[in-house]
């Protein structure tokens, strides 16, 4: 067997079997397949997409390039949530405290933000002494006292996806419902919770546009992971506008600080209530989705996730005095106003370009290996169908480096859109996939 024949065969159209799938996945994490010829597969595989059963070979096959996590030493259901990336999303540290104080573990690996998306690894690092690397005993220990950990992925779990996502990212095909699935799927089988809630981000800031390519992507990893026994469940979620309010680390984690006070914006709650609520229900401490959200909602009012969140960040070496003093954060030096010229309602936030907007502030990463800036990024005053008239805030840019700040509010005022008509909401939670 060599690439070029699978290179070939798949560029004519051609599905891949499982021996083929191994020897590229096996052979591209030891280093003995080039990166030009990963590049070119890739680029096959985006072209010509992969059918279920080569979708499925493929997940399998990154899910065991690596190290597969045992769990089984935490009693009860692991629940794991995983969102396919989005602006502003800091759901995990919400529905992580929220689904732990009631009685369901945590014990999750998080990513790092990449391009105009961000992660929960950067916004953890935020809050001081926050450790967001622990010892597998450590992290074990942390779920068995407390109820809940989040950590970086180790280098041992699913090293196919860690190299191949680093390509993708270089070769403009992270877009593909294949290749998607198996980064996400590879990842999650072998981080070894029982049940998996997945958030799958739908719109112009996400990596699916339309409703139909996201209902395909949820499909196929909810087939994947119940067929690996574990119970898994998808929700497509809308991403054509920013996430709440706040975009970048810093902000972000007191925007969920604030959120497990009572006091978040309307989309963020509603939507971690109802990820929270499924993830109740997945960890069997609720009979419906529905019991489940009443359930978080008493953790929420009763102050009982908040308290979670305290124990969660001093488990972890964090200052848990940032959840009274947001002083502690990282600071900005600068920041810039964006108001409106304008009258009539925003009709539009192109979530990528204030993603972007956030990037060029200093929050995310140009290169993997740039330093970020934690207290970059920007918090928006107007959200899709209010109403503004000239001279009204429509968002604040926080940063460093004056010119990066003053980059980031030129991009993040050309991602507002404001007519006179007052524009179709659609719905947050556009589906859910069971
Ligand atoms: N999130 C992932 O983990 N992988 C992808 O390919 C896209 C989003």
């Amino acid at each position: 067997m060599n690439m070029y024949d699978i290179i070939y065969k798949k560029r004519q159209g051609e599905a891949l079997g499982k021996d083929e799938i191994r020897f590229f996945i096996e052979g591209y994490t030891k280093g003995s397949i080039p990166d030009y010829q990963a590049s070119a597969l890739l680029m096959a595989i985006y072209f010509q997409k992969m059918n279920t059963e080569e979708t499925y070979l493929l997940t399998d096959a990154m899910r065991h390039s690596g190290d597969v996590v045992d769990l089984s030493s935490i009693k009860g259901v692991k629940v794991d949530k995983h969102s396919t990336g989005g602006v502003g999303d800091k759901t995990t540290l919400i529905v992580g405290p929220l689904a732990a104080a009631c009685g369901v573990p945590i014990a999750k690996m998080s990513g790092r933000g990449l391009g105009f998306t961000g992660g929960t690894v950067d916004k953890m690092e935020s809050i001081p002494g926050f450790k967001t690397t622990l010892s597998e005993e450590e992290f074990l220990d942390l779920v068995n006292r407390i109820g809940i950990s989040v950590i970086g992925q180790t280098g041992q779990i699913a090293p196919a996806d860690k190299k191949l996502y680093a390509l993708r990212d270089v070769t403009a095909t992270v877009d593909n419902i294949s290749l998607i699935t198996s980064s996400v799927m590879s990842k999650k089988l072998a981080a070894g919770s029982d049940a998996i809630v997945l958030d799958v981000k739908c719109g112009k800031g996400a990596f699916v546009e339309t409703v139909e390519a996201a209902e395909e992507l949820a499909h196929n990893m909810v087939n994947i992971g119940n067929a690996d026994g574990k119970k898994t469940i998808a929700l497509i979620t809308d991403m054509d506008q920013p996430l709440g309010n706040a975009v970048g680390n810093s902000l972000e984690v007191i925007e969920a600080i604030e959120t497990l006070r009572g006091n978040g914006p309307d989309d963020i709650t509603e939507l971690s209530l109802t990820l929270a609520g499924y993830m109740v229900f997945c960890g069997g401490k609720a009979d419906t989705p529905e019991e489940g959200r009443a359930l978080v909602e008493k953790a929420l009012t009763s102050g009982a996730a908040l308290e979670k969140m305290k124990e969660f960040v001093a488990g972890q070496g964090g200052d848990p005095g940032v959840l009274e003093d947001y002083s502690l954060f990282p600071q900005p030096s600068y920041s810039q106003e964006i108001f409106s010229k304008d009258e009539g309602f925003v009709t539009s936030i192109d979530a990528r370009r204030i993603g972007l907007a956030s990037q060029h502030a200093g929050a995310g990463r140009e290169r993997k290996e740039d330093d970020i800036d934690l207290s970059a990024g920007l918090l928006l005053s107007k959200k899709v169908g209010d109403k503004v008239k000239p001279g009204m805030l429509l968002a604040t840019v926080f940063g460093n480096d004056p010119d990066r700040v003053k980059k980031a509010a030129e991009e993040a005022y050309g991602a507002f859109r404001i007519s006179a008509e007052k524009p179709q909401m659609r719905p947050l939670i556009i589906k859910v996939i069971q």
